[in-house]
């Protein structure tokens, strides 16, 4: 594989506690917010971002802040659940944020996982992210194996919105989530990481030292789909929030 070289180094900052990791990271939102109320905000789910949200929550209610104007579009979504599914990451928006803010509900959006065409729907959501004027700024977690959003290992920097396969460690790491004896979906709808690279801003959040080596394979490995985060380098505004477990393996 071509190596690929760049000279655009990601702002990397190193929290003391979770806590302060989660309040950084809604830092970032808020400021954007408060710049631009009417933003277009792209949004991730997972246990990282659980304290992001609380804190944006306290941000709502204590200093009100407003998403009021705002627009959101998350990252993915499995495919066959309905936002009503406990596992749906439709759900876990509206558990974490969504029911505790003032978004207005048609302007949060999510890949539809149960839409009949789901080639259709990937399409729509990458059109309805465009209308909406692109994303200002995009909020990610990162996965163990060094995903973003949904796109595994392997996934090429040009892809779009669209259907993928979920790596075997993914699904096992999802499975907590699920209801006891129910399989984590085999497949979901992803934004693609030429969509994360067209937001304005990324702000990606890693806590733990499960995450360690995959934050190091994204700041300081190759460049190239065998670490979709990786590609994060390609963009010239970059944040990486960590707390010090999550960066234990940079120099
Ligand atoms: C998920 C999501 C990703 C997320 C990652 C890490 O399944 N699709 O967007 O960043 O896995 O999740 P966690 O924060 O739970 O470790």
């Amino acid at each position: 594989m071509q190596g690929i070289d760049t000279d655009i180094a990601p702002r990397v900052i190193v929290g003391d506690t979770l806590h302060s990791v989660a309040e950084a990271v809604a830092a970032a939102v808020a400021g954007h917010v408060a710049g631009a109320p009417s933003a277009v905000l792209g949004l991730a789910t997972g246990a990282t971002m659980v304290p992001v949200y609380a804190a944006l929550v306290r941000a709502h209610r204590d200093t009100g802040l407003s998403f009021a104007r705002c627009t959101s579009f998350n990252l993915d979504e499995y495919v066959g659940l309905a936002a009503t599914h406990p596992a749906s990451f439709a759900r876990f928006m509206q558990a974490h944020l969504f029911a505790h803010a003032d978004f207005a509900a048609a302007a949060t959006h999510l890949p539809r996982g149960m839409a009949r065409d789901l080639a259709r729907e990937a399409d729509r959501y990458e059109r309805a992210i465009a209308d909406a004027g692109g994303i200002g700024l995009q909020v990610l977690g990162i996965g163990a194996n060094g995903h973003i959003g949904f796109n595994e290992p392997g996934s090429a920097f040009d892809t779009r919105t669209r259907v993928v396969d979920l790596a075997a460690p993914t699904r096992a790491a999802n499975q907590a989530g699920f209801p006891p004896g129910e399989p984590v979906p085999a497949r979901a709808l992803t934004m693609g990481i030429a969509t994360i690279l067209g937001a304005g801003q990324l702000v990606l959040a890693a806590t733990g030292a499960r995450k360690a080596a995959a934050v190091a394979a994204c700041i300081t490995g190759a460049i190239g789909p065998h670490c979709p985060a990786s590609a994060l380098r390609l963009h010239p505004r970059v944040t990486i929030i960590l707390d010090r477990a999550a960066a234990s393996r940079l120099n």
